[in-house]
Order: C-alpha cells, then structure tokens, then sequence
C-alpha cells in the first residue's frame, strides 16, 4: 500500500465544503475592496527564492533539477512569484495593482499541528501607492476578511521592521548580518532569556533593545530614543487610520518576519485558540523585491492567510444537504434522465448508476440524506405524471411536466 508523502493531506467531500465555503467568503471580501486574481505557476527557477534569502533557505525547500538541469522550486509562499510577474509584464499598468491569490505552497518543514508540508495561502499584494493609505488599506482588508468569514478571537500585532533594524544596528558597529539575523530571530520567538544571553555573548546591553519587547507604550519610548523619525510618525498614521475602520491593533516592535525581504512595517495575526504552538494565521508588511528583481522602484506590501490554520479554527454551521434524487427502474431509464436534465437547470440532481430496485433506491436516498425525491415509474410514465415526495414526513404528492420545477422547489 502506497501512503501519502509526510506533511501532506487528503480532503474528504464535507471537508473540502467547508473549505470552499470559507474560499468563497474570502474571495467575495477581497474582490468588494477592487482585488484580483492572479495566477502564477507551481514551480519557480530556485533563484527566484534565494536570491533574497540566500542559499540556506534551501533547506527549507522543495527544489529539484529537471531534465534538462534547470535548477526549479515549488514555491514556498507567493510573494517572490507575483512581484517576478509583475517585473516581468505588468510594470507599465496603471497603479495600484490589487492582486490576490489562494495557492497550494509547500516548505520542507517537520510536520504538526497546523504546520504542513504542503499547505493553501489565501493572500493579496497591493503594488504602489502612498505608504500611509495603503498600508491601512493592507491591514484593514485583512481584519476584514476575518471579520466575514466569522473568525472573532484573534490578536493582531503591528510592528516596524526598519526600527528594529535600526536599533539594532545602533548597537555595534561592525554587526554582522548573521549576528543580525540571530537577535531577530530571538526576538521573533520572544524568547526573552535567549536574547539575554546571546546579547551579553556578543558585548550588547540587554536593556538597550528592551524597549523593543516594551508591553507598555513601544511607539512612546521609541520616540524617547531615536527622537520623532518619520518611521515613528508612519506608525502613528496608520493607528490613527485603522482607528477610523474600529481596529485597534497591539504594536509590537520585536516583530522580525520569518522571511527577508520585509523592510517596513509588518503585521501578524494570531489566533486567540485551539492551534497551540502554531498560532500565526497571518503575516505580512511591506517589502522591497521589484528592485532586487530588476524592475522601477515601486513601493509594495502584502499579505498571506495560513488558510488550513484558519480552517482549524474556525467553526462552520454544516449546510443543509439539498440534493433532489430521480428515481427510476430501468424500463423508465430515459425518462428519468430526461427529467432529471430539467431539473439540473435549478437544482443538484442525483440519479441511480447502481441498477438498484425502486424500493432500494429510495432507502437509498433516505440514508444519504437526500430530502426529495421524484419517481418516475411505469406508472407514472403511462399517465403522465410525476411522484414528487417528500423523505422527511413520507408524504407523496403528483403533479404533471409544467409544474414540476415549481411543486419541487416549494415541497
Ligand atoms: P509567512 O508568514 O511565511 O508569509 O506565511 C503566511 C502564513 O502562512 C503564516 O502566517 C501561516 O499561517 C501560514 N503558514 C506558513 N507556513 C505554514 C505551514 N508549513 N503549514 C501551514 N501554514 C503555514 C508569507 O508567506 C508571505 N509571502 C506573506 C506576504 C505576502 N508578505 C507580503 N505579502
């Protein structure tokens, strides 16, 4: 027996309604604030992911060399994929450009709960405009979306990435950008006693960067050490916008990003319960790769969903099944498919493709679910008329051809 590749899941009928119940919604959220979609393949060239990030991300991902030795990678996240296209053909377009996508990503990561191999991001890139506005506007429609599909408990986080790395970098002179990459690692965790203890490793004051971890007010003692810099003055702004939209985020200046291209301000979500150590559901900010990638410097932010995270979450009312069976023994077959083809024009059809008895077929539709039927028997054939009943009370009714699709839909 072949099992399933480790980190990778199967969906059975009543999950994957669920998740295109929750697609559906967020699509609908996007595509009311004038987003997108946009498509970009399942591979990549491998450079497209390390050219940013360097070769140790590698690790991380699923890359391979195809026959004819290209180096490639199945995309670990979007962003690097959408900016590429963008570069490539749509520099020229009018902006903003609002993109979204909803893709399959996969990372070599060790599987558990809410973290996967292969895993769905629902996400958005908005390329130009004026950082203030569309920073709120990232933000905002992120909140949005949880808002419409009925997720209620979550915390968002809202820090600046150029302020850290200011305040780091102020630290020491010759800081190296492994040295950098550790204190922000360590800090993205919160691991405060690590910190501690690397920073005195590498000669840095502890209390220097603590206003960074700061639960009290970080954008006040911020201004206390670097004075009123505009990155201070953006962060203002934008709480001041997001006011006006009732959301009222935690600023949190130790946010570090998983990924390296984030220059500015970046946000993370985080689900209040029930994901235990992988409770992030969303990350983004705003991020420099059109230049790093060869186009006209251009401002651009984003942001990505973990979409099986929310659906872990989230609790969804089950639909009501409302599949209409047509029943018919095999001397009527062609006249159950022809009514059966009628009724599909308005409704979901079922029709039997195990030759079964009309007396099983309709144990058959009791057991599924089904809350309809029609029979189409001899003698419904030779009077001209159908049986329409109903499998919640038993009851039975007949009407004739021009009033079927009205008696069905009111039984
Ligand atoms: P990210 O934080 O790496 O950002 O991923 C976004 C979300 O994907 C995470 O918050 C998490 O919910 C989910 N996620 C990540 N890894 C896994 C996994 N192994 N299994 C399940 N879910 C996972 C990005 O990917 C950026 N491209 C977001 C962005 C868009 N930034 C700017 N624009």
């Amino acid at each position: 027996m072949i099992e399933r590749p480790r980190g990778t899941r199967d969906f059975l009928p009543a999950e994957m309604k669920r998740r295109r119940c929750v697609e559906r919604k967020m699509r609908e959220s996007v595509e009311r604030w004038g987003y997108e979609e946009i498509k970009t393949p399942t591979f990549e060239h491998l450079d497209l992911f390390t050219l940013k990030s360097g070769e140790d991300i590698v690790d991380e991902i699923y890359s391979f060399e195809d026959k004819g030795r290209r180096k490639l990678a199945l995309r670990p996240e979007l962003t690097a994929p959408v900016i590429r296209f963008y570069v490539n053909e749509l520099q020229n377009e009018p902006k903003p450009l609002r993109f979204y996508y909803f893709d399959d990503c996969f990372r070599y990561e060790r599987p558990q709960k809410g973290r996967f191999r292969e895993f769905w991001q629902f996400g958005i890139e908005l390329i130009g405009g004026r950082r203030d506005l569309a920073n709120f506007e990232m933000i905002a429609l992120s909140v949005d979306i949880l808002r419409n599909i009925g997720l209620g408990k979550f915390d968002l986080h809202v820090g600046d990435v150029s302020l850290l790395k200011k305040a780091v970098s102020s630290q020491r002179d010759d800081l190296d950008e492994e040295k950098e990459r550790k204190i922000f690692r360590l800090m993205d965790k919160k691991d405060e006693e690590g910190l501690k203890t690397y920073l005195a490793e590498i000669g840095i004051d502890a209390e220097n960067l603590s206003f960074l971890m700061s639960t009290l007010d970080p954008i006040e003692e911020a201004k206390r050490i670097f004075g009123d810099i505009d990155e201070i003055k953006q962060l203002s702004t934008l709480l001041d916008l997001l006011s006006a939209y009732e959301i009222y985020p935690k600023i949190d200046l130790s946010i570090a990003r998983g990924l390296d291209y984030y220059t500015g301000i970046v946000f993370e979500i985080y689900a209040e319960e029930g994901l235990g150590a992988q409770r992030q559901i969303c990350g983004g900010g705003e991020y420099d790769l059109i230049k790093l990638f060869g186009g006209r410097e251009e401002r651009s932010r984003g942001f990505a969903f973990g979409f099986d995270r929310i659906m872990e979450v989230l609790e969804i009312e089950k639909e009501e099944e409302n599949m209409i069976m047509v029943i018919s023994t095999d001397d009527c077959r062609r006249e159950g498919i022809k009514v059966a083809r009628k009724l599909r024009k308005k409704f979901k059809v079922e029709l039997d493709v195990m030759g079964r008895s009309l007396k099983s077929q309709l144990s058959y539709a009791n057991s599924s679910g089904i809350k309809k039927v029609v029979i189409v028997g001899r003698r419904e054939v030779e009077k001209n008329f159908y049986t329409l009943k109903d499998m919640n009370n038993g009851e039975q009714i007949s009407c004739g051809e021009e009033d079927l699709l009205e008696m069905i839909a009111n039984l």
